[in-house]
């Protein structure tokens, strides 16, 4: 049943989709921000979606990490499965962020569910240039790195920039930076103004955000009022072949219907 309503959007969701040049989106109702049960349907559109579009044998699916990531996680299915290989991959080095919000930990969680495998990515969330340069040489990352590059699919959050910059520990002088630059979202490292131009950017070892237009499928996933501005702003920058996981709360407020 599920399965049949993903190939009928429903009105909001062509509407949305529409406004924000994307292929797809999915509102589930309510509003993340005072309800949590947003989280289990949005999880279980989520699984939906993947067993319509990933390919049969192995299938590589990149994770990026966040609170709505996490809560949603334990509604995959193994359904999904059947007749595939999954591959959990973390999109990004993550150490210094709270380990249940963690791609890492996220990834466990996914293939665990889905009787899947995973594979993990133990390093700091930002490192410097030099060690950048270094670490994508271990054999290890590489290879991890060549996962990635070859992922069927990438999932992904939203992050309010601020509150993204605060979780890593940011210092008041950048945080008033940030500010100043109009950043409002932060997505793979990046912060993105209101216009959608990168202001600020973190170097980390993993997807790249430029490299993400080769994934045939993405799955952005975000809810709740408070995110509305962000999805709004980090969506000019997504790819066309994007779906859009969300709930009423941000989609009422994107396309200003109250
Ligand atoms: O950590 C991955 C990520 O996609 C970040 O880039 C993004 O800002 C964050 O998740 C948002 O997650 P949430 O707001 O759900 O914690």
């Amino acid at each position: 049943p599920l399965i049949d309503r993903l190939f009928n959007a429903g009105e909001n969701e062509v509407k949305l989709a529409k406004k924000l040049g994307i292929e797809r989106t999915i509102i589930v109702p309510g509003n993340a921000d005072l309800q949590d049960r947003v989280f289990e349907e949005m999880g279980e559109e989520l699984n939906s979606a993947l067993d319509l579009l990933l390919p049969l044998g192995h299938s590589i699916i990149t994770v990026l990490g966040g609170a709505a990531l996490a809560k949603a996680a334990k509604y995959l299915s193994s359904s999904l499965s059947n007749n595939r290989q999954l591959e959990f991959v973390p999109g990004r080095g993550a150490l210094g962020e709270n380990v249940a919000t963690q791609s890492n930990t996220i990834v466990q969680e996914m293939a665990a569910k889905t009787n899947g495998s995973y594979k993990t990515l133990y390093l700091p969330e930002q490192v410097s240039e030099a060690a950048y340069k270094s670490l994508i040489r271990e054999d290890t990352i590489a290879d991890l790195l060549q996962d990635i590059s070859q992922s069927d699919a990438v999932i992904h959050g939203i992050g309010l920039a601020q509150e993204m910059a605060q979780r890593r520990g940011y210092n008041s002088i950048k945080l008033s930076e940030l500010r100043e630059k109009h950043a409002v979202t932060e997505c793979f490292g990046c912060f993105f103004d209101d216009k959608g131009k990168i202001v600020d950017r973190i170097t980390q070892v993993g997807l790249q955000f430029e490299n993400l237009k080769k994934i045939p499928h993405i799955f952005a996933f975000a809810c709740g009022a408070r995110k509305a501005e962000a999805i709004k702003a980090y969506m000019p920058n997504a790819p066309r072949q994007t779906w859009l996981i969300t709930d009423e709360g941000a989609s009422n407020k994107i396309l200003k219907r109250k």
